[in-house]
């Protein structure tokens, strides 16, 4: 029986933000929801979060994560002193303490499985997820006798300039066996460079601790400034798109593209240079994304293309082309084998399948037909200043170039508006709609005009 704590009460100072650092986002998610993830699959009895600066912004931030508990460290006087303030909510507890920290999110699930079963295979009092770097700055320096029992833990600011050399890091990662844990706890000085209870220091009361060197190191970066931050997000990109490609997904210039790790990509999507997906997007087989795309909380069928265009929001059914630019926003559902165009923009409409949007048009609050034919510049006045309305087109109509639509309004079936047109009431099937001033010719008048003056 595991539970979980997760250190999240510290400020954040090396972040420089008013943002507590372990809401900062990697990759479109917070680091303390990356971490929660991370320990998700061990199925914890609990899930611990120890929180203190801004408290308030972060649980407000978990608010939608179920069985999280809160546990307010009111001042943050060291990751040591954090972990007290689990002693009277874990009394009676017998089973081990996974202490993670709410700023190292690459964590894998199944590093943190290995820890777990050697820290139960060795009966061990305390577990520890440690590494060996080749610059080591900044982190705790763990010292190990050759069975890897450690025997001490130095902060990199009380470390000895030969203590410095020693690369073996604390990943601050740790499992205790709670009931020895507990025990010391209540023991800790803070007799250090920052005069803080420091939770490395239990080691030298507990016997025996041993060191486990994670066979990835860049699992347990720690994020403490934006540098970090941004050498976190490289980490998880290159993790994203190897997998994608060994999944046979093709990427054009890998460097040029960012994908989030909630993505879902199918075999044969092809993702063009300078394209950017986000959220929760799935694309299925044999579309091609991009050049220049940004694709944000969209679902694309197969067979779609998007070129130099931004879809947020958004369905689009196989077979259809977006672009080059194109704006679809505001939950458009597009049909299959439609073409919507230079220029266009889309929001909170639906388009039937085989319907064409080609060029400089604006739909929005619009359902339309199947094989409708948007002509250029078609443009829908959803908008009275106060509220929007909703335009409604049928099966097979064609609006003429440079039509406005203005809402409420529905056009019937196979509907014909002249060009220029303004349509301010609705149009029955069949039926062709001409709304504009008549053109009146004057021959000769140019000459008459000239000789006159
Ligand atoms: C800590 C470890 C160090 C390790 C490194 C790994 C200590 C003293 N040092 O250093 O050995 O190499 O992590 O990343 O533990 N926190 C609280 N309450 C506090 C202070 C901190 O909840 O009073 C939280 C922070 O929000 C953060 C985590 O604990 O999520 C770690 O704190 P941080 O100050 O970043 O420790 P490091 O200096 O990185
Ligand atoms: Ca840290």
């Amino acid at each position: 029986m595991v539970v979980v704590a997760i250190l999240a009460a510290g400020r954040g100072t090396r972040m420089k933000s008013n943002l507590p650092k372990v809401l900062h986002s990697l990759g479109g998610r917070s680091l303390i929801e990356r971490v929660l993830e991370s320990a998700r699959p061990l199925l914890p009895s609990r899930q611990m979060v120890i929180v203190g600066y801004q408290a308030l912004e972060v649980k407000a931030a978990m608010q939608s994560t179920p069985n999280l508990e809160f546990v307010e460290q009111t001042v943050q006087l060291g990751t040591g002193h954090a972990i007290q303030q689990l002693l009277p909510h874990l009394e009676n507890y017998t089973g081990d303490l996974l202490v993670l920290s709410g700023d190292v999110p690459l964590l894998r699930a199944e590093t943190l499985k290995q820890l777990l079963q050697i820290h139960t295979e060795h009966q061990n009092a305390a577990t520890i997820l440690t590494a060996q770097l080749s610059n080591p700055t900044g982190y705790g320096r763990v010292f190990c006798n050759s069975e890897n029992i450690v025997e001490q833990i130095v902060e990199d600011k009380d470390c000895t300039p030969p203590q410095k050399q020693n690369c073996r890091i604390n990943g601050g990662i740790y499992c205790f066996r709670w009931q020895d844990l507990a025990k010391v706890l209540p023991h800790l000085q803070a007799n250090n460079a920052q005069k803080e209870y420091y939770l490395p220091d239990v080691v030298s009361q507990l016997e025996p601790v041993m060191a486990v060197d994670v066979q990835d190191y860049q699992e347990i970066l720690g994020i403490n400034d934006r540098l970090q931050l941004a050498t976190a997000y490289q980490i998880l990109q290159k993790r994203v798109k190897e997998k994608w490609m060994a999944a046979g997904v093709t990427l054009i210039d890998p460097a040029s593209i960012t994908i989030d790790d909630t993505v879902e990509l199918q075999p044969d999507v092809t993702i063009e240079p300078q394209t950017h997906l986000r959220g929760h997007t799935v694309i299925q087989t044999g579309s091609r994304i991009g050049p220049g795309s940004l694709i944000e909380n969209s679902q694309l069928g197969e067979n779609v293309t998007a070129l130099y265009s931004v879809v947020t929001d958004s369905i689009v059914q196989a077979g259809t082309r977006i672009g080059p630019y194109a704006h679809l926003r505001g939950h458009v559902e597009v049909g299959a084998g439609c073409r919507v165009g230079n220029f266009v923009e889309l929001k909170n409409s639906k388009l039937g399948d085989r319907t064409n949007v080609a060029h400089l048009s604006y739909l929005g609050d619009t359902t339309t037909g199947t094989r409708v034919n948007i002509g250029a510049g078609t443009i829908t006045a959803n908008y009275d200043g106060v509220n929007k309305h909703h335009t409604k087109i049928g099966d097979r109509t064609s609006t003429g170039s440079n039509s406005v639509l203005v809402a409420p309004l529905t056009l019937g079936d196979d509907v014909y508006v002249a060009a220029g047109s303004t349509i301010t009431e609705d149009v029955p099937d069949d039926s062709l709609v001409i709304a504009r001033a008549r053109q009146v010719v004057k021959p000769g008048w140019s000459k008459k005009q000239k000789s006159d003056t």
